[in-house]
């Protein structure tokens, strides 16, 4: 059998990782500001996370969602202080699509609504609801196209009032930072107004953190630099430092029913094991004030590089916009030094690094970039 080929594929096949670096099957080792898709937390194979998932899976990998599952409960615990979210409940689930889909679900089982108002360039995942508030037609299959969504300019609130002031949207949904659509960062003002016309036209408020959140922004959830409280906040990547789960944090106004959503896989012991490893090493190493700190140096470096157009982001979430497509600069920088980045269109380098990167990796970054643009 072969392989479904969907994904454009770098010739190198990743197959140890340590940290923020990764060695490929003949021994090359690669700094990787790429984190597999913004996905590795706190480093790869960090000696805690593997401790405790080898105990757990020599223990109890899993059990169904009918019994009593106790790592369910820790987790919500400690992530709720972890997050500043503590009277929030959580419902745990296995992707960021899935994620998304049980937030759209959610709020239009409590609202009795349909439509949807998401953002240009947005990307929410790519199952039925959660493709048809992505804006990106190409992947939208016609199955998908039953929902009724209106795309808007981010930061535009005048547009989100009119969209809104018919009281017949049932949720809102925007990503703290958008990644996919170019790093691009809905202003404080904006999120801010959008809070306030929800709550006036009983709309419910997603808040997709799952590329954004858990630290990557420099304070846990990327909204969290807004002061706002969203109803409903999606998490994946991040959460099992490459362990397939993501969740949802639900607010006090939703009132659970038995059935109303469900899932097999979703909270699973070694998936909870995982998260919980997570939050010990975010918390013991101080992540999220690394983020904070090495993306601010990333950021005020990259800015001194005249061939950068412009500099977005917040802590270790940053994109490099250039005035030219970078396609041939990421491929000196993986072939020639080694270095993973990310993409975003076409003139945009992603940078997505694990939460532990050093002041040195960065530094490392900067130079070898200069010296790149400059040969
Ligand atoms: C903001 C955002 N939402 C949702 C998703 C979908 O997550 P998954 O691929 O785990 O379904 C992604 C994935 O890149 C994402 O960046």
């Amino acid at each position: 059998m072969n392989l479904f080929d969907v994904y454009p594929l770098f010739d190198v096949n990743i197959v140890r990782g340590k940290g923020c670096h990764v060695w490929d099957d003949k021994g090359q080792e690669y700094l990787d500001l790429y984190g597999g898709h913004a996905v590795i937390s706190i480093g790869h194979a960090h000696p805690h996370y593997v401790d405790m998932i080898s105990k757990q899976v020599a223990t109890l990998g899993f059990y169904s969602n009918s019994v009593r599952n106790g790592l369910q409960v820790q987790l919500a615990e400690r992530l709720g202080k972890a997050c500043g979210y503590e009277d929030y409940s959580l419902f745990l689930v296995n992707s960021g699509a899935e994620a998304n889909e049980n937030a759209l679900k959610l709020a239009s089982f409590h609202t009795g609504r349909k439509k949807v108002v998401a953002f240009r360039k947005a990307f929410h995942g790519r199952t039925s609801a959660a493709v048809r508030v992505t804006d990106n037609p190409k992947i939208v299959a016609p199955v998908n196209e039953g929902i009724d969504v209106t795309f808007l300019p981010l930061n535009d609130l005048e547009a989100a009032r009119e969209a809104l002031s018919a009281k017949d949207v049932c949720a809102v949904i925007i990503e703290g930072i958008m990644g996919v659509g170019g790093i691009h960062i809905p202003t404080p003002e904006f999120l801010q107004g959008l809070r306030n016309l929800c709550s006036e036209t009983g709309t419910v408020l997603i808040l997709d953190e799952i590329q954004c959140g858990y630290g990557r922004s420099g304070k846990f959830f990327a909204h969290q630099h807004a002061g706002i409280r969203p109803d409903l906040i999606t998490v994946a990547k991040g959460i099992g430092n490459g362990f397939p789960m993501s969740g949802l944090l639900i607010s006090p106004m939703f009132k659970p029913v038995y059935g109303m959503l469900g899932t097999t896989f979703g909270g699973n012991h070694l998936a909870c094991t995982a998260a919980l490893a997570v939050l010990d090493v975010m918390e013991q190493e101080h992540l999220i004030d690394n983020a904070a700190k090495v993306g601010n140096y990333l950021m005020e470096a990259c800015r001194e590089i005249p061939q950068i157009k412009e500099v977005r982001g917040l802590g270790l979430m940053i994109g490099l916009e250039f005035e030219q497509p970078i396609k041939e600069l990421r491929q000196q920088l993986l072939y020639q030094e080694h270095i993973f980045t990310g993409v975003s269109g076409t003139n945009v380098i992603r940078l997505l690094p694990p939460l532990c990167l050093t002041m040195n990796e960065a530094s490392q970054f900067v130079s070898t970039l200069k010296k790149i643009l400059q040969a």
